[in-house]
């Protein structure tokens, strides 16, 4: 279809075979509304607003909506809402995964179908902001990404606590037998306490970090709290640039580009930053026809150290982060990294934006310098062998370094189901020095890949003081949890990859060093299992279901759907 070249209301008329009908007809029921003539005279701002009922993470946005009009109006545009999928990560079945497409699309059409020139996405969970960012990839109209912004942790009996990672801490202690069902009840009640999302370097933090790098957000806006007057000013200051695109458009195809997304990936590693964003990074890439590729990661990875101290990996929450220096504190040491001539939705480039930030304030504590880093290595690798040719991811910074040379013993569970029957079976036959495999828990398992990747310690060796194991599968794994879990094996059993071949007893060997994972068995045992197996999942009939098993794609691609991603 060919570019309309109208602006403001008068966009993408409505097709009634008359367009001074249609636009006579548009303004009459946009008067409606009340809005005068000079009102619908200026160029429009979408505002597509995520919250839901179902998205506790969101329940700031009225307020950061009215920051954002404020923001539009003051700069002569006319602001207008509009509601899309919320993706609440722990209020959907199976997976708010299954459903981070399904928001892209509806993100993409609406920004493209209503009359806009430009959209503020409002976004912070899990999900939201990959499926905003690859939405508006898509639909290429200049764009502006406001984050919701992390949570406070809250202080609980003389510690801090934030979700998620002390959830997945106390759980597992509650597992062992060292905290109380009354102890966890009081905890459940004191994990979350506030708008925003997870406190933590999860996914929520790590995209809205993504997404600063790229360039899609404002400077200095990733890391503030959700409940920070800041968050607000931010918010302002989205609307205000949103309608300065809109009368001189800068394009997110203009502005993640190849070297962006590299830049990005700098940024993950250094942030020690979720698995889960290597998949999206690879979905909004390839909607504007860049590759994201593992073997690159792995490059980058090796010469990226990890600078920031948060957990899961380290210390502190995202709220110290904003308060240390945030996002712009890191991109500052990665300078000599960097691509500095990408272009941001700001009209300038990062060199230019981090040439203005020069000498500004940084907590060594929280954010360290290149010189002196956390790590030296970058957080995440990507494993290829014979177990996983077309690549896994391990967050080596969440992980335990003994761990990362051995050979091991599979103990094979055949699906989510199988898990949660036995892994805490006292007559399971298995050592802590076994490797645990999870298989179709990939993309199109039917379970659509759920976070289900932190396989639980085996309930006897918890008991016993096993902290750790080598855990494999091709699930994912939510940003906030940590230990020595192997990610995205692919291609994934549901499809005949190698790992719906692996059984019992069957030998491992993990390298990090060499980036390996491989099934020791010979090629014709593996060409004998290879023969003999046959899918298990029954395809859906019809609806989202079926158009996600029919098109989705594996995690090295983002797992976005085959015909959305730009050629
Ligand atoms: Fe929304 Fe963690 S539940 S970001």
């Amino acid at each position: 279809m060919a570019e309309d070249t109208h602006r403001g209301l008068s966009r993408g008329l409505t097709n009634y075979g008359d367009p001074a009908f249609s636009l006579y007809l548009r303004r009459s029921f946009a008067k409606s509304m009340g809005f005068s003539g000079e009102m619908l005279a200026r160029p429009v701002v979408g505002i597509a607003d995520s919250r839901s009922g179902f998205n506790n993470c969101h329940r700031h946005f009225p307020e950061l909506i009215e920051a954002v009009k404020r923001g539009v109006l003051a700069a002569g545009g006319l602001p207008l809402e509009f509601p899309t999928v919320s993706l609440g990560e722990v209020f959907l079945s199976p997976t708010s995964m299954m459903f981070r497409n399904l928001m892209s699309i509806d993100v993409e059409e609406m920004i493209r179908a209503q009359p806009m020139d430009a959209v503020v996405l409002v976004g912070g969970c899990d999900k939201t902001v990959p499926a905003q960012l690859m939405g508006a990839a898509s639909a290429d109209r200049p764009a502006v990404q406001l984050l919701a912004g992390p949570m406070m942790p809250t202080s609980f009996r003389g510690e801090r606590l934030g979700a998620c990672t002390d959830c997945r801490r106390f759980w597992a202690l509650h597992r062992a037998g060292q905290v109380s069902s009354s102890e966890i009840e009081d905890i459940e009640g004191n994990l979350a306490t506030t708008a925003g999302t997870c406190a933590v370097m999860g996914t929520a933090s790590t995209m809205a970090s993504v997404a600063e790098a790229l360039g899609m957000a404002l400077p200095g806006s990733a890391a503030i709290p959700a409940v920070h007057a800041d968050r607000l000013r931010a918010a302002e200051a989205s609307g205000r640039r949103a309608t300065e695109l809109a009368l001189q458009p800068i394009r997110p195809s203009e502005v993640i580009t190849a070297k962006s997304v590299e830049n990005a990936m700098r940024v993950l590693l250094a942030i020690g930053g979720s698995t889960n964003a290597i998949v999206h990074l690879a979905a909004i890439a390839g909607r504007v026809g860049v590759k994201v590729d593992l073997r690159r990661l792995n490059e980058i990875s090796d010469s990226t150290p990890v600078l920031v101290d948060l957990k899961p990996t380290g210390q502190h929450y995202m709220s110290d982060l904003y308060a240390a220096g945030g996002v712009g504190a890191v991109l500052r040491e990665l300078g000599p990294l960097l691509h500095l001539d990408c272009l941001g939705v700001t009209g300038e480039t990062l060199g230019e934006r981090l040439a203005h930030e020069q000498g500004a304030w940084v907590d060594r504590a929280v954010v360290r310098p290149l010189a002196d880093p956390l790590a030296k290595e970058g957080g995440l690798v990507a494993l290829f062998g014979s177990l996983a040719p077309n690549g896994a991811i391990l967050k080596r910074s969440a992980a335990d370094a003994d761990l990362f040379e051995r050979e091991g013993c599979a103990v094979v569970f055949s699906s989510l189901d199988d898990l949660a029957a036995r892994v805490d079976d006292p007559a399971l036959d298995v050592a802590a020095e076994d490797f645990l495999v999870l298989q179709n828990a990939g993309p199109k398992s039917g379970y659509a890949m759920p976070e289900a990747g932190y396989l639980p310690i085996p309930q006897k060796l918890a008991r016993a003081g096993v902290k750790d194991m080598v855990r494999i599968s091709d699930a994912r794994m939510s940003g906030t949890a940590y230990g020595t879990v192997v990610l995205h094996a692919s291609p994934e059993a549901a499809v005949g990859g190698p790992l719906a071949l692996v059984r019992n007893g069957d030998r491992i060997k993990l390298s990090v060093r060499e980036r390996s994972l491989d099934l020791l068995l010979s090629e014709s045992e593996i060409q004998k299992r290879k023969a003999a197996w046959r899918p298990a999942v029954a395809l859906p009939a019809r609806g989202y279901a079926k158009l996600y098993m029919d098109h989705v794609l594996q995690a090295e691609q983002g797992c976005d759907f085959d015909f959305l991603r730009q050629a």
